[in-house]
C-alpha cells in the first residue's frame, strides 16, 4: 500500500497564524501539521508515499526531504496547478500504479492517527473508504448522505443545504478501480476535479464503499480557538524532557519540555508546556497548554494557554492568556505616558485590549 499526500494548493498569506505560504506547515505544538499526518503514516505500516507539491514546492521539500526522518520513501509529484483532489490522483496515475493507496491531505489533523483506519481497509478492501466527522458548519466541506443502516449513498461538494453534518475528512482509502472513474471525471463548478464526485461515481456503479465516522478531527480555517484545542490536544500527550538549561531558581512541574539550546532561570513552568530550541525564559511563568516555539525570549510575563512561534518576544507585559503570538513579534510595555495604546498590527491580526 502507498500514501498520496496533497501538500500543493496555490500558496496564502491570508491567515494570521503563519509566515509560510504553504497552508501544510502550519505548527501544532511546535511541528507542522503535515508531519503528524506523515508520521501516521509510517505508524501504519506505509513507506512509500508520493508528496503532491505546488507552487510551495521548496517550503515543502526543505521541511520534508527524502522522508527517511519519519521512516518513509518520499517521491514529489508536481502539479502544475490546484486543479482539485482528483487531478491529483490523475497526476500520480503512474506512481500509484496498481497498489491500494490513502489519500491524506496535508493540512488535515486526525487525532490518534490512521493505523485502525488502514488495517480497517486492509481487511475489508472496499473500492473506497472515507471518514466522516460531525461538523457545526457542514457547508465548508464535502458532505455525506447515509441511509438508516448506515451505507453512504449520496456525496455532496460544499453544499449550500447539507443533507447531514457529517463532513468528509480528508483522509481517503482506495483500491486501483479509483482510477477509471477519476478519467472520466469532469472539472466541477469551482472548476477543479473533485475526489467527492469520483467516490459518488463509485457509488453510482454499485462498487462497495465503507464510511467510518471519527471524533479528534482538525483543520486549520484560520480560527484561533480551534488552533489553541487541538494544540492542547496534542500537548496532553507530551511526555516531560529536559535537553536545555534550568537553573536552580526555576520549578517545572509536571510535562515540560525544555529543546537543547533553551535557557530557563528564576521562572516556574506547569505543564504541558514546550519550550523550543535555543528559547530564553527569564523570571517568568508559563502555564499550562503552552507552546513556544524556537529562538523566542520571554521575560518578567506571565503566559498560559497560548501559542506563540519562532522568534518572538514578549517583555515585562504581565499576563497573556488564549493568545496567538507571530513569528518575530515584540509584546513590550507601554511607557506610562501618554496612556495609550501603541500598534503596530499585520493584515489580518485580531487584539483584545483591557480598558
Ligand atoms: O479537509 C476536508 C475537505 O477537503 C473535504 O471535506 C472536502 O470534501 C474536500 O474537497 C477538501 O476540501 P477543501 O476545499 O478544504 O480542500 P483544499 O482545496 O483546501 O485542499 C486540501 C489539501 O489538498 C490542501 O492541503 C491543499 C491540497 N491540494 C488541493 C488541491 C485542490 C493539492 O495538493 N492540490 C489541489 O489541486
Amino acid at each position: 500500500m502507498k500514501a498520496l499526500v496533497l501538500a500543493g494548493g496555490s500558496g496564502t498569506r491570508l491567515r494570521p497564524i503563519t509566515h509560510t505560504s504553504a497552508k501544510q506547515l502550519v505548527p501544532v505544538a511546535n511541528k507542522p501539521v503535515l508531519f503528524y499526518g506523515l508520521e501516521s503514516i509510517a505508524a501504519a505500516g506505509i513507506v512509500e508515499v508520493g508528496v503532491v507539491v505546488g507552487d510551495t514546492q521548496a517550503e515543502i521539500e526543505a521541511a520534508v526531504g527524502d522522508g527517511s526522518a519519519f521512516g518513509l520513501e518520499v517521491t514529489y509529484l508536481r502539479q502544475e496547478a490546484p486543479l482539485g483532489l482528483a487531478h491529483a490522483v490523475l497526476i500520480a496515475r503512474d506512481y500509484l500504479g496498481e497498489d491500494d493507496f490513502v489519500m491524506y491531505l496535508g493540512d488535515n489533523f486526525i487525532v490518534g492517527g490512521i493505523t485502525s483506519l488502514v488495517d480497517r481497509f486492509r481487511a475489508e478492501r472496499a473500492a473506497a473508504q472515507i471518514m466522516l466527522t460531525k461538523v457545526s458548519d457542514p457547508r465548508q466541506f464535502g458532505v455525506a448522505e447515509l441511509d438508516a443502516a448506515g451505507r453512504v449513498i449520496g456525496l455532496e461538494e460544499k453544499p449550500a443545504r447539507p443533507r447531514s453534518d457529517l463532513a468528509l475528512v480528508g483522509v481517503y482509502m482506495f483500491t486501483p478501480v479509483v482510477h477509471d472513474v477519476v478519467r472520466e471525471l469532469k472539472p466541477s463548478a469551482r472548476g477543479e476535479l473533485e475526489i467527492t464526485d469520483a467516490i459518488q461515481r463509485l457509488i453510482d456503479l454499485g462498487h462497495p464503499v465503507d464510511s467510518v465516522v471519527i471524533s479528534g478531527y482538525w483543520k486549520d480555517t484560520g480560527n484561533v480557538t480551534d488552533m489553541l484545542e487541538v494544540n492542547r490536544l496534542v500537548l496532553e500527550s507530551v511526555e516531560r524532557r529536559l535537553d536545555g538549561d534550568v537553573d536552580a531558581g526555576s520549578e517545572l512541574i509536571g510535562r515540560v519540555v525544555v529543546e537543547a539550546g533553551a535557557q530557563v532561570s528564576g521562572s516556574r513552568i506547569v505543564g504541558p508546556v514546550v519550550i523550543g530550541p535555543g528559547t530564553t525564559v527569564r523570571d517568568s511563568y508559563i502555564g499550562p497548554f503552552t507552546s513556544v516555539a524556537a529562538g523566542c525570549s520571554i521575560a518578567d510575563s506571565e503566559i498560559e494557554y497560548s501559542i506563540v512561534l519562532p522568534r518572538a518576544s514578549i517583555a515585562g507585559v504581565g499576563r497573556i492568556e488564549a493568545s496567538l503570538i507571530g513569528h518575530d513579534v515584540e509584546v513590550t510595555p507601554a511607557p506610562p505616558t501618554p496612556r495609550a495604546h501603541r500598534l503596530v498590527l499585520g493584515d489580518h491580526s485580531k487584539v483584545q485590549i483591557s480598558p
